[in-house]
């Protein structure tokens, strides 16, 4: 989902997929690397689903933390920048007040912890290298929230004690090509401005969608899952100069308004 809006937002990218290279064939890395020769690399390859890394972690960190140290070197063996996109599934959830970039981590899920993985991976193997923490993400190219949920025709309970920032993979992703350029390096957090729970979110996709769901507010308690969610995750920078996000309700009209054309 990212990765196809990364590679609209960059002028002259090389862009490949996983059938094209595997991150944890760290020689195919390699390799790839060296044939495009980049200023920098953005990897958007990430094991992405967060229930299913709860029954299988290896999986999860070979691609999210091995994978991720993969692309880093291999980017730091030609003196590329790396751009690497982490999650705030990284942070315990317990702050009731947004999340900065030196707060300490503390993941609850399988998929958070091969993500701090991959934090530290990119860390130690390319000194140039940018981490951008980012959250609930929605977009054309992928499985998301905001998709699901305008498949759907209610009645319909939506978690309400869950908080953070959705971000427009289309705002995000011009963040990280400017990012690309190496300006920051480090931890910097890129996430939708402004915050709501899953109840809110859904209420606004279906009002700006203009969608009569009926529509009602639950507890996480009440929709058990395989991986525990933080229960407040809103993330913020202070970091001078990180790039701030619109809006996640400006993200939400614009991702409905590339909805509308591409059908
Ligand atoms: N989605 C969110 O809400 C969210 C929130 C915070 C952070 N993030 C982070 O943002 C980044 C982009 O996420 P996204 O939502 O765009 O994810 P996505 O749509 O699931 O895309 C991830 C891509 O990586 C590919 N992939 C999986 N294993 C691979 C491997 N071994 N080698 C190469 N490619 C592989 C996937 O291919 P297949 O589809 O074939 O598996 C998929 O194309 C990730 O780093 C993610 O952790 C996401």
């Amino acid at each position: 989902m990212l990765g196809r809006d990364v590679m609209a937002a960059a002028d002259d990218a090389v862009g490949l997929t996983r059938s094209e290279l595997d991150v944890t064939d760290a020689r195919a890395v390699d390799h790839a690397v060296r044939e495009a020769r980049p200023d920098a690399v953005v990897n958007c390859a990430a094991y992405t689903n967060v229930d299913g890394a709860e029954a299988d972690e290896a999986t999860a960190t070979a691609v999210n933390g091995d994978g991720a140290g993969n692309v880093a070197a291999a980017a730091a063996a030609l003196g590329a920048f790396v751009v690497q996109p982490s999650t705030d599934y990284v942070f315990d959830g317990e702050k009731r007040e947004p999340y900065i970039e030196t707060d300490p981590t503390g993941p609850r899920s399988a998929y958070g912890r091969s993500k701090l993985a991959g934090e530290w991976a990119v860390a130690e193997l390319n000194p140039r290298h940018v981490i951008v923490r980012t959250s609930w993400l929605f977009g054309m190219g992928g499985k998301n929230f905001a998709n699901t949920m305008l498949g759907l025709d209610g009645p319909l309970k939506v978690v309400d004690d869950q908080v953070g920032s959705p971000t427009y993979t289309a705002h995000l992703a011009e963040a990280l090509v400017e990012l690309a350029g190496g300006r920051l390096t480090g931890v910097v957090h890129v996430a939708g401005a402004g915050e709501c729970s899953w109840y809110e979110f859904a209420r606004a996709i279906f009002e700006r969608a203009e969608r009569d769901v009926e529509i009602a507010p639950c507890t996480t308690e009440e929709y058990p899952r395989p991986a525990p969610r933080p229960k407040y995750s809103v993330l913020r920078s202070a970091v001078p100069h990180a790039p701030a996000l619109p809006d996640w309700r400006d993200g939400l009209e614009a991702y409905l308004m590339e909805r509308a054309v591409a059908r």
